[in-house]
């Protein structure tokens, strides 16, 4: 039998890296010493190449964050105590709100400077929701399989 908990674990701290990655090339589109205070102090073409790159990673990030918050919901099913199910999934819905707004405004305003910054928080927001939450999903999907007491079918072997 394949050992479920560590590709469980495996999978999450997956995403978890993609996710920094993707923060670091949102963050790569305007060089942090030479950034100017808003886009429109930058000429044109470079704005308009700027502002559909991080649009588009601004996209590719959110599709992403919200994939693997469902990823981590499957995992906790009969694994995490509820009390810290409902804290979790409610941290995740924070998070995919700061992403929200921070589309809001970009879609509005077209500044990606502010967006960019924006991500940049949310990298903090990633970092804490790791320690505070993700670590004891880990913990727990490793001891319930130890176990052998889970019934959850996201974590039972796929081959
Ligand atoms: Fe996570
Ligand atoms: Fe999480």
């Amino acid at each position: 039998m394949p050992p479920i908990n560590t590709e469980a674990v495996e999978m999450m701290l997956r995403d978890h890296k993609h996710l920094l990655q993707l923060i670091q090339r949102i963050e790569d589109q305007c060089t942090p010493n030479d950034r100017p205070e808003r886009c429109r102090d930058c000429p044109e073409p470079q704005r308009g190449v700027c502002h559909g790159n991080i649009e588009q990673l601004i996209r590719a990030f959110v599709e992403a964050t919200l994939k693997h918050n469902l990823t981590e919901s499957a995992f906790m099913e009969g694994v995490l105590p509820t009390v810290d199910r409902v804290a979790h999934n409610r941290a995740h819905m924070e998070i995919a709100q700061q992403l929200k707004e921070i589309r809001v405004v970009f879609s509005g305003d077209g500044n990606g400077i502010q967006a960019i910054e924006g991500i940049a928080r949310v990298r903090q927001t990633l970092l804490s929701h790791f320690k505070e939450h993700d670590q004891l999903l880990e913990f727990h999907i490793a001891q319930s399989v130890l176990a052998d007491g889970y019934d959850n079918p996201a974590l039972q072997p796929t081959g």
